[in-house]
């Protein structure tokens, strides 16, 4: 059984006047138990429609999902969810100790576990001092922590985070990702949106491109790094010298260019793959559009 699994997801948007916005065109992927998923894309690619979709929050207009193999239009879909909105907004008159437990409540934690699961998640982060103030007073990327500390309070299966890096600073971006790696640690199933590309890099498994609504493609991110390969640097020391020196050659030339260094003397230190990144890799797709 998939974590995820969608089939021919589609919505158009209606507007007043008849004017209609296709945000998602036939979208079909399965995400595996286990896997951490990064679902790229541009302003405006439908990334948000997606998860809202499978969240219940909008109805597609044809195609279906299931989570963890229960349709997505029964609510015990989500059971099993820990969600994070794009711009979460919660009940600002509650602190984020109230508002925790309000969650945990509402996926009938038992108190003591619920105490026991708020004191850590508010801890890891870092919100414990803040803990009773009102949410009113806190920042945006506080707003983002708390966000983020519901996500994971009910130790639920299945995450779905709509840009769970928005808004936060450096310290709190590496939390992020130290927090996913945590999870894929313990068997969980990520499926987060982004459009900043070092996101996804260093925390998933597979991406998948989108682009005005349509899949562009779905990758293992160590085969784009492999794929990638644009040509090589050669550190090479010439006879008779000591200073090293650095080339770089095509994928092509580098076998005849190492036969050349040998021939003439030179000692070739080290032969390192010039990659092209993920980043290129999706300026590269959004571009062909
Ligand atoms: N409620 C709505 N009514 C009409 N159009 C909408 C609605 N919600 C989204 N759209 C349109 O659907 C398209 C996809 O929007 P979506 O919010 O899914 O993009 P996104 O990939 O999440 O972008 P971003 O990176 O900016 O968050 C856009 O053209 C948007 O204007
Ligand atoms: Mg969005």
């Amino acid at each position: 059984m998939s974590a995820i699994s969608i089939h021919g997801l589609s919505k158009t948007f209606r507007g007043k006047r008849g004017a209609r916005v296709v945000a998602l065109k036939n979208l079909d992927l399965e995400i595996e138990q286990g896997e951490i998923f990064g679902f790229l894309g541009p302003n405006g690619a439908g990334k948000s429609t997606t998860i809202k979709t499978l969240m219940g929050l909008i109805r597609p207009t044809s195609g279906s999902a299931l989570i963890m193999g229960k349709d997505i239009s029964s609510p015990d879909a989500r059971r099993h969810v820990g969600f994070l909105p794009e711009n979460p907004a919660f009940y600002e008159y509650l602190s984020a100790a109230e508002y925790l437990n309000f969650v945990g409540r509402t996926f009938s934690m038992d108190a003591s576990q619920l105490e026991k699961k708020s004191e850590e998640v508010l801890k890891l982060l870092d919100l414990w001092d803040a803990r009773k103030r009102l949410l009113r007073s806190y920042s945006k990327g506080m707003v983002q922590r708390v966000g983020l500390a519901q996500v994971l309070l009910h130790n639920p299966d299945v995450y779905i985070l709509d840009e769970p890096m928005s808004g936060l600073d450096p310290i709190g971006r590496s939390l992020v990702k130290d927090i996913i790696l945590d999870l894929k640690g313990r068997g969980k199933s990520v499926f987060f949106s982004t459009h900043i590309t070092s996101d996804v890099e260093s925390v998933c498994d597979r991406v998948g491109v989108i682009v005005k609504g349509e899949m562009k493609c779905v990758r293992r991110v160590d085969e784009i790094a492999v794929g990638g390969i644009t040509g090589y640097e050669v550190r090479h020391v010439t006879a008779g010298s000591t200073t090293p020196e650095v080339i770089q050659v095509t994928k092509e030339s580098l076998s005849a260019k190492l036969s050349e260094l040998q021939a003439s003397g030179s000692q070739v230190l080290v032969v390192e793959p010039l990659r092209k990144n993920l980043e290129e890799f999706f300026v590269d797709i959004v571009r062909q559009e």
